[in-house]
């Protein structure tokens, strides 16, 4: 499933994405350093994710759904709990007991917003929604989502803005979501 098509679409592609960057996690030993380049970039995937949804997609849900209201502000808190998540994870090497017990709770609470979202809300969506307005939304999302690299190269991050978020340092969450937002650019 290749990403294009309704916003449905788009971000079911997203959720494959991350899945499969987990498995790779999950697939080397605890302390191998790849784990962490894997880490920082889902990071970078799932912050382009984010800003995608609560642009185009909890707006669309806010609209459209019947209680959508509920649904996108818990989606939110969601997100905001992840995000915590990825933070603590930017500061911690392969190599710390606590990389291992963050990545695990990261992976779960993904994997939980990946399976509610595909099982409830992007049905709701579907049916409250146009296949035209569910099209156009795609096209939104894929210009959000642009800012940022769309297919990061596990080993040579080389071209920017990849090099630059992926340079040493703390922040890498918030220097995402700034390229993503362009936040701080103008
Ligand atoms: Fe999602």
């Amino acid at each position: 499933m290749g990403h294009g098509g309704d916003i449905i679409h788009e971000l079911t592609t997203d959720h494959r994405e991350v899945e499969g960057m987990f498995s790779d996690i999950e697939s080397l030993p605890p302390g191998e350093p790849r784990r962490k380049e894997l880490a920082d970039q889902v990071t970078i995937e799932l912050v382009r994710h984010s800003i995608a949804e609560e642009q185009h997609l909890y707006p669309a849900v806010r609209e459209h759904v019947p209680e959508g209201d509920r649904i996108a502000d818990r989606e939110i808190e969601d997100h905001a709990a992840a995000e915590r998540l990825m933070k603590e994870l930017e500061n911690c090497s392969a190599a710390a007991p606590l990389f291992d017990r963050l990545i695990t709770a990261l992976m779960i609470e993904i994997r939980e917003h990946l399976q509610d979202e595909e099982d409830h809300l992007f049905p709701l969506l579907r049916q409250s929604c146009s296949p035209e307005a569910l099209a156009e939304l795609g096209d939104k999302a894929r210009r959000a989502k642009r800012l940022a690299p769309t297919r990061p190269h596990p080993s040579a991050p080389d071209t920017p803005p990849l090099n630059k978020l992926l340079a040493p340092g703390v922040g890498l969450v918030d220097r995402a979501r700034d390229a993503l937002t362009g936040r701080g650019t103008h």
